[in-house]
């Protein structure tokens, strides 16, 4: 199948804005626009891309006026992600807008009572969506192979801190929304209990505050699925990213750490204790040296994303992960993330279809009060 070819602009050019510059620009997409707030940023990403006759912007208002874009990829600094992408949805230009939506769910709910729910107004950069291994495991446990889900325990440990430019409100907040959103589309449920700690790991240096470099975030469902996700920055052998799920027919474990780069096997486990045919091994992308260290596990998915994304743009169709999803991952890390401030109390958590309704009960809920432990 040929490509769609839309023509892109980029806003918010550090680390992750590259990464979707170059794998743009490897699958023949035009970049007709650039922009960041912070010129060093726009000159060296310029450099790095090599993007000649770009358009350049410094204010996400002005490129949304730019008349040659058909598609924007916002990367921008998580508590811009709302300013930044509010110009682009009244210009009506389909936004691949990066994870999460908002570094607050206050500032989320007003964010989408402004935009709306509609589905084809942006794409989430939540990439385990796109991701083939996580794919395959969600297909199995559909299928019913696991039977129930009793408990599922999602792991995302980088092996390096972020970069000095980065913020992050909280380590909960900003690496948990990647695995709160994976384990409540791969179980279908949402929390009701929630609970978090965070930790110090010896012997870590980062230039930033995230309130720790380690965390434990639980919680469990309504149906009583006991869900646990383990966070961390320190991971010394290399990026680590794995998905456990104990079924009452078998258990499942998606990604156990067998080498960074190397293979990410999907481990089917019966009640006989033995290896499903259905178990498979995928592999990691080769990357440049210089790569980011997300990019060898997931650069295929955030191809596929980019492909998926283009496709629902052309055709007006809707995203595959929106502002509605990524808001009920947000009530998940919010939750998380003032228990472990308060010394990891529960919060109980609800949901609701109305936006309303929703806000409502994440008031009652007490998630939307001015919040401790905050990074700049
Ligand atoms: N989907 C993922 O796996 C993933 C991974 C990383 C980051 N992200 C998201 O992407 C967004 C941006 O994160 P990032 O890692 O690109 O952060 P970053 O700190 O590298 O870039 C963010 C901003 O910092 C400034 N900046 C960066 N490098 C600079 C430089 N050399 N000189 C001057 N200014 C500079 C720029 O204004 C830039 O827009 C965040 O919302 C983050 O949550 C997603």
């Amino acid at each position: 199948m040929s490509e769609s070819v839309l023509r892109y602009g980029l806003f918010g050019l550090g680390r992750c804005g590259c990464v979707h510059g170059e794998i743009l620009i490897a699958q023949g997409q035009p970049i007709a626009a650039i922009g960041d707030e912070n010129p060093a940023a726009l000159a060296s990403a310029k450099q790095r891309l090599g993007v000649r006759g770009a358009a350049e912007f410094t204010n996400a208002s002005d490129m949304a006026r730019h008349k040659e874009i058909d598609a924007v990829v916002i990367a921008t600094h998580t508590k811009d992600h709302a300013r930044d992408a509010e110009p682009f949805v009244r210009a009506g230009i389909p936004i691949y807008l990066e994870k999460p939506l908002t570094a607050d769910l206050a500032e989320a709910f007003a964010f989408v009572k402004t935009v709306g729910l509609r589905r084809n107004l942006m794409q989430i950069g939540l990439q385990r969506r796109f991701d083939q291994a996580l794919a395959y495991a969600k297909e199995l446990i559909d299928g019913g192979l696991l039977g129930e889900i009793r408990e599922i325990r999602a792991v995302l440990r980088d092996q390096h801190p972020p970069p000095a430019t980065y913020f992050s409100r909280g380590l909960i907040i900003d690496m948990g929304i990647h695995v709160a959103d994976e384990v409540l589309w791969l179980t279908g449920e949402f929390p009701r209990v929630v609970w978090g700690r965070m930790f110090n790991a010896k012997n870590y240096q980062s230039p930033i505050d995230e309130g720790g470099n380690t965390a434990h975030v639980g919680f469990t469902t309504e149906r009583g699925t006991i869900c646990r996700l383990d966070l961390s920055r320190t991971h010394a052998s290399g990026y680590n990213n794995e998905t456990y799920v104990i079924g009452t027919k078998g258990t499942l474990h998606v990604g156990r750490f067998s080498g960074y780069p190397g293979q990410i096997p999907v481990e089917l486990w019966t009640e006989r204790g033995s290896l499903h045919p259905r178990s498979k091994n995928f592999q990691m992308a080769e990357c440049a040296g210089n790569c980011a260290e997300f990019q060898p596990r997931f650069q295929k998915a955030f191809e596929r994303a980019h492909r998926q994304f283009r496709e629902a743009a052309k055709h007006h169709r809707d995203f595959a992960v929106t502002q509605a999803e990524v808001l009920d991952a947000q009530v998940l890390v919010e939750a998380a993330h003032r228990s472990a401030a308060r010394g990891g109390v529960d919060y109980f958590v609800a949901r609701s279809e109305g936006l309303e309704a929703y806000r409502q009960l994440c008031r009652d809920s007490k998630l939307l009060e001015e919040s401790a432990l905050r990074s700049s």
